[in-house]
């Protein structure tokens, strides 16, 4: 059931991309940059949350396809910068080349520039929200992204390599770094559904448990993962990054991690009479092998 789940709304979003992606044609090396760093076989995790935020009320999904999408562009623009030399430098991303090593780093730079910057103007020309819904998705969305959001979760992460860090440094990191896009996809469709202040705060409370553990187990897969599933090489290590692993083991990280699911999971049932399919794909979170 979630597995049909996913893929029927995976299609939705990659058509919804597609359509956006069309907007922008010339310098056409530049669109074509683009496409490859968004078209490239992502899980589309973020724009289903969204998708299943709208389920769970029973609301349709128009409201919310425009800023699904604008934030597909934000999380693909940080994994290009992300893999950039300066950052973790990686070869591989979603099977196929990164797309600084497909098109140059100068132009990895810029295609994470234009998906950022775009991502906003998707979400102002959006005939889908309201203007007083729209100012206020901005806001989240440029918070959820920036100094107080993911940038600045991915400048600790930076300054965390090859250095013995805090544990509350490294929370600090995976909050803010994986946390906030999650906590993105959770908030910004209630915000545009015109969802009640106390259901929003449960779930933006499950979204920054689901956060964390998205992210230790990105870092469980950089160990264990199969290159098949992951479509990313191993760097972790390498980088002498901070992770749940380097600094508590294996073994630990992954009791860890179910314990975050367990408390997200409880959200659920406390709130939303244990939905189904959002409990299945919480479990998804800690079990995903890709
Ligand atoms: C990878 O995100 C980076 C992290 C924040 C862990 P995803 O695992 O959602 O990557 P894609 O979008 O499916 O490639
Ligand atoms: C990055 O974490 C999260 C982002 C904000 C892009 P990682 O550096 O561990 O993500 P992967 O493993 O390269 O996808
Ligand atoms: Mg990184
Ligand atoms: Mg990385
Ligand atoms: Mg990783």
């Amino acid at each position: 059931m979630l597995k049909a789940y996913l893929a029927e709304k995976k299609e939705l979003v990659e058509r919804n991309l597609q359509k956006i992606l069309e907007r922008y044609e010339k310098p056409e090396l530049y669109s074509e940059a683009m496409k490859y760093a968004v078209m490239n076989g992502g899980k589309r995790l973020r724009p289903i949350l969204m998708y299943m935020m709208c389920d769970l009320f029973g609301k349709k999904y128009e409201a919310i396809e425009d800023i699904a999408c604008a934030l597909e562009f934000i999380h693909c623009y940080s994994l290009v910068h992300d893999d950039l030399p300066a950052m973790d430098n990686d070869m591989y991303r979603r099977g196929k080349l990164t797309t600084h090593v497909k098109y140059g780093e100068a132009e990895g730079i810029l295609v994470g520039d234009v998906l950022l910057t775009e991502a906003f103007n998707i979400v102002a020309n959006s005939s889908a929200v309201s203007d007083s819904n729209k100012v206020k998705i901005i806001a989240k969305l440029s918070e959820y992204s920036g100094f107080y959001g993911m940038a600045g979760g991915q400048f600790v992460d930076m300054k965390s390599e090859h250095v013995k860090v805090s544990f509350e440094t490294l929370k600090y990191i995976h909050a803010h770094k994986t946390g906030k896009l999650l906590t993105a996809a959770i908030e910004l469709p209630l915000i545009a559904l015109d969802i009640e202040e106390d259901k929003r705060e449960k779930l933006v409370q499950y979204s920054k448990l689901i956060g964390i553990a998205y992210q230790i187990k990105d870092d469980i897969l950089d160990i264990e993962g199969d290159f098949s599933e992951t479509g990313k090489e191993s760097n972790d290590e390498k980088n002498e990054k901070t992770t749940y692993p380097s600094l508590f083991g294996l073994e630990k990280s992954k009791e860890i991690l179910e314990d975050y699911i367990t408390q997200a999971k409880e959200i659920i049932i406390e709130n939303f009479d244990s939905n189904r399919i959002l409990m299945d794909l919480t479990d998804y979170f800690g079990k995903r092998g890709g």
